[in-house]
């Protein structure tokens, strides 16, 4: 039995403990839980049916507890501090996307990395594991559309997911440094794993123009929970206080706070290592949620759209929302495009979280896991388009 610690009690790791108790038991044991927040985490071991020791400080965890395995699911800047602290106690660790939030941080793992090269350490980076995107895979692996020579990537996250990311701790630079790494850290890595390449160059430009002070809004207060104006608001918002038994990280902050400091909105040109041009945009305010990816070779395009339809509310994820999924090939000298069968998932993030969570707890776990190389490119593109936004010019990704 692998002894597992978690390490930042919220949403994403609840996914996590479930899988671990109810698809993992035999192979993996949960012993101890540890979060800042004491409130918080002794929500999530109610949520999640866990009588284990809960600690506010990690060393104390290790020094009683004694892990195999640490699972990192704090606010993003704060990945870094654990992973490095796990590396050096020779604890293996699996670490939420972003890997961390800037350069400084993907030096300090690195160096962490190597002085501690036999530890087992991965990002848990799912959204490659989606169906589309190994679909995808398997397409250019297989030499479907010839040699690479561009991609275009367009993610959309609909209103009501949007509005999401503005109500919570991401929001805020300190904590996520944007969207460009919470959220699209994701791709970047999607696209590398695609393209067998990493990202060197980004001229990027964005802003904040739907949510934040400066956009038209009615009202504007602090929480929903605290607001003045919640019963008249139409974006107040209830949370699960026995989940989030805490005010430290409620996610009810105004999306029309003047303290929201990340774009909306962005879009980025992109040159890999291995010549292949891309561009990619994010818009946290669309009228469906989904991405669209394009990718030209030599010898033809794919078109792949993997959308979102409806979402609502109470549908974070979109869960119930009516999906489209579809994967077309248009060959050079063809007037017809070729349809590609999508091999379909069931479960949160369209199957992908079972899929990951099959390789990440498997005895030993698969070889084709995520490194952590692989987090810190993704994060050095998404922190290299939002220094390019800052600053106004090119930047060199890997400087
Ligand atoms: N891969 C995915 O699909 C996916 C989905 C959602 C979230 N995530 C990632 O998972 C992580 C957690 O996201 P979430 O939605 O669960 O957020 P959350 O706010 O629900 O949970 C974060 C937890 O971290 C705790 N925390 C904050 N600072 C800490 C510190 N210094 N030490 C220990 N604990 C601390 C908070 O108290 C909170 O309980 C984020 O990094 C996010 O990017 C990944």
């Amino acid at each position: 039995m692998k002894r597992v610690a978690i390490v930042g009690c919220g949403l994403r790791m609840l996914a996590f403990a479930r899988a671990l108790c109810e698809s993992y038991a035999g192979t993996h044991e949960i012993i101890a839980l540890m979060d800042i927040d004491a409130g918080k985490m002794a929500g999530f071991a109610r949520a999640a049916g866990l009588q284990v020791p809960q600690y506010t400080d990690f060393d104390q965890l290790c020094a009683a507890c004694h892990p195999e395995l640490v699972l990192i699911g704090t606010v993003d800047a704060f990945h870094a501090e654990y992973l490095v602290r796990a590396l050096d106690r020779k604890i293996g660790v699996i670490c939420e996307k972003p890997l961390c939030i800037n350069r400084l941080q993907c030096r300090e793992i690195l160096a962490a990395r190597e002085r501690n090269p036999e530890v087992f350490a991965v990002t848990s980076h799912n959204s490659r594991y989606r169906p589309v995107a190994r679909t995808l895979k398997k397409l250019l692996a297989g030499g479907a559309i010839g040699r690479v020579l561009s991609l275009e990537y367009h993610e959309t996250l609909d209103q009501v997911h949007g509005k999401s990311y503005f109500r919570r701790w991401n929001s805020r630079r300190a904590l996520s440094n944007g969207l460009q790494l919470h959220k699209s850290s994701h791709h970047f890595d999607k696209m590398n794993y695609l393209l067998e390449s990493h990202a060197v160059e980004v001229s990027a430009s964005g802003a904040l123009i739907a949510y934040g002070a400066r956009a038209p809004h009615r009202f504007s207060g602090e929480h929903c929970h605290t607001c003045a104006h919640r019963q008249e608001c139409p974006d107040a918002i209830e949370y699960d206080h026995d989940l989030f038994d805490s005010t430290l990280y409620t996610p009810d902050l105004c999306i029309w706070s003047p303290d929201i400091d990340i774009e909306d909105t962005f879009a980025a040109s992109i040159r890999f290592a291995n010549g292949v041009f891309a561009s990619y945009s994010l818009c946290a305010y669309a009228s469906y949620e989904g991405e669209v990816i394009h990718i030209q070779g030599d010898n033809g395009r794919i078109e792949a759209r993997q959308l979102q339809y409806l979402s609502r509310t109470d549908d974070l994820h979109n869960q119930k929302a009516v999906p489209e999924e579809s994967i077309r090939i248009f060959r050079f000298g063809s007037a017809t495009p070729e349809e590609v069968p999508i091999e379909r998932e069931s479960g949160s993030h369209g199957g992908a979280d079972k899929l990951l969570f099959a390789e990440l707890f498997a005895c030993p776990p698969a070889a084709s896991l995520p490194t952590l190389q692989d987090g810190i490119y993704a994060v050095l593109t998404g922190a290299s388009i939002v220094e390019s936004i800052q600053q106004g010019r090119k930047i060199s990704v890997m400087d």
